[in-house]
């Protein structure tokens, strides 16, 4: 018999996303599913995609990233869909762009400004408004949303600098399960950011506690990620277990020169609970972070180039050491000028994030600032730096265990039913790649580029990337997550 699909994938290598090794197949799709894989030559398609001598992945799952507004200012994606990402996981660090349900302070209180500076993007009372936008206006890809600690204690408090009151915590909790009901996969905090230095680790327990009801998930930019980083993740697996939820730890680093090398030390303490609690990771792939500009963190970065600033716009993407030396004052005076701003941060050691990233848990997540003049390099650049510089050009693993990081793990983790395999019945989430050729062609002198190497991706069975463009095509879902997706180890 002679089958029909609506795509048809022809002679890819299929990797299929769990970490085994790949196989040659084709693969048909009937709306937004994979409905066959195997020898397909005699079926044909409305739409017939050659993969001969490429590689068929599922689409990547980002991890952590602050995609809550680009999804509505920009529904192409296109920082994200020219890597093969086909789902983002948003509201991190705190930082999520609903429920706002006074106008928010002007200005913005940071790092809340990442999302939006000017705060005509705050406008959402409630959670469930937000997600009506975002399936009223789908983008080009899947969206995973979590609600932020940090944007609930700017809607509730005024004083941000102090512990929250039982008041406060009940209002918040109230917002918390309004944000699950709506859709959201779970909470989480920037404990590091100053809105939310004040939150002792009872108030996040506190909030947190809907999240058991609603199968929710806690992902947390921790308080420390330097001198006290095992105290933090100590305070991270203490949440998990007294509210009783997985945990993420966001972006997992260690930084600050005296603490380099410090990353064997976290992994066995991560490696080490896992045996008793659900931890799960994530981490980009470079050794410079990114965030709003201060001066803490400048003092123990070896360099910092500034990305945006609101003050004085013109030194977006100039070294803060030269324009200090430029403008005359002190490192910490220049900083004042400039703020509202944004900075690049080299303070990681190199062998700290390779020992991170091939470490078996950890999940690759890309921070992009989607809104930064002058953005870090990870917003177009994360995925095929990994399966490139990381996988082919060093070995640090195979494009099978790197694809698996980018996908299978990260759907189980967040509990994503059908998605991150290339299996019969899982939706039409998919990547075309090149796997001599993919690669980062971004950098820290030209951060905006879409990467090489990547042919095609799909979402939901929809083609919304193709010869180095997107196709226009908005198929996006908002994802929640499967309760029970990820049950707790023995
Ligand atoms: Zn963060
Ligand atoms: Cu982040």
């Amino acid at each position: 018999m002679n089958r029909r699909f609506d795509v048809l994938i022809r002679n890819g290598s299929v990797v299929d996303g769990t970490g085994a090794a790949r196989f040659g197949a084709d693969i048909g799709i009937l709306g937004d599913r994979i409905v066959c894989i195997g020898d397909l030559g005699d079926a044909t398609a409305t739409k017939v995609i050659d993969a001969s001598g490429l590689i068929v992945a599922p689409g990547f799952i980002d991890a952590h990233t602050h995609d809550d507004r680009l999804l509505l200012s920009d529904p192409h994606m296109s920082p994200k869909v020219s890597q093969g990402i086909t789902t983002v996981v948003g509201g991190n660090c705190g930082i999520s762009l609903a429920p706002m349900p006074r106008p928010i302070p002007d200005p913005v209180t940071p790092p809340l400004n990442l999302l939006d500076e000017g705060g005509k993007w705050f406008r959402f009372s409630t959670f469930a408004d937000y997600v009506k936008q975002l399936e009223a206006t789908p983008a080009a890809t899947n969206c995973a949303m979590l609600v932020g600690h940090s944007t609930l204690r700017v809607a509730t408090m005024t004083d941000l600098t102090r512990p929250a009151s039982p008041d406060e915590i009940a209002a918040m909790r109230e917002m918390v399960v309004e944000a699950m009901h709506a859709g959201a996969i779970g909470l989480s905090t920037g404990l590091a950011y100053a809105p939310a230095i004040g939150a002792p680790t009872e108030e996040v327990i506190e909030i947190c506690q809907p999240l058991v009801e609603y199968g929710g998930i806690y992902c947390t930019h921790m308080r420390d990620e330097g001198d006290k980083v095992i105290e933090a993740l100590n305070e991270t697996f203490r949440i998990g277990r007294e509210v009783g939820v997985p945990v993420v730890v966001s972006h997992h680093k260690v930084v600050g020169a005296k603490n380099f090398g410090r990353s064997k030390e976290t992994l066995k303490h991560i490696q080490c609970h896992m045996a008793t609690q659900e931890i799960c990771l994530d981490c980009y792939p470079y050794a410079a972070s990114s965030t709003i500009l201060a001066p803490h963190l400048a003092a123990n970065a070896t360099r910092v180039t500034v990305t945006w600033s609101k003050s004085l716009p013109e030194f977006a993407g100039r070294d803060l050491a030269e324009i200090t030396e430029e403008l005359g004052g002190t490192q910490e005076e220049i900083i004042d000028r400039l703020l509202p701003a944004g900075a690049v941060y080299y303070r990681m050691d190199e062998d700290d994030v390779q020992r991170i990233l091939a470490f078996d848990q950890t999940m690759i997540g890309s921070d992009g600032l989607p809104h930064d003049e002058k953005p870090h390099p990870r917003l177009w650049g994360t995925f095929p730096r990994v399966l490139g510089h990381y996988s082919r050009e060093l070995g640090l693993f195979s494009l099978e265990t790197a694809i698996h990081k980018m996908t299978g793990l990260t759907a189980k983790n967040f509990g994503l039913a059908d998605r991150g395999v290339v299996h019969e019945g899982a939706f039409a989430d998919l990547v075309v790649l090149d796997e001599g050729s993919v690669d980062e062609a971004a950098t820290y002198d030209n951060p905006i580029a879409p990467s090489k190497g990547i042919e095609t991706v799909l979402v939901n069975g929809t083609v919304v990337w193709n010869g180095g463009k997107p196709s226009g095509e908005h198929p996006g879902r908002v994802l929640r997550r499967q309760r029970g997706s990820h049950p707790a180890p023995h």
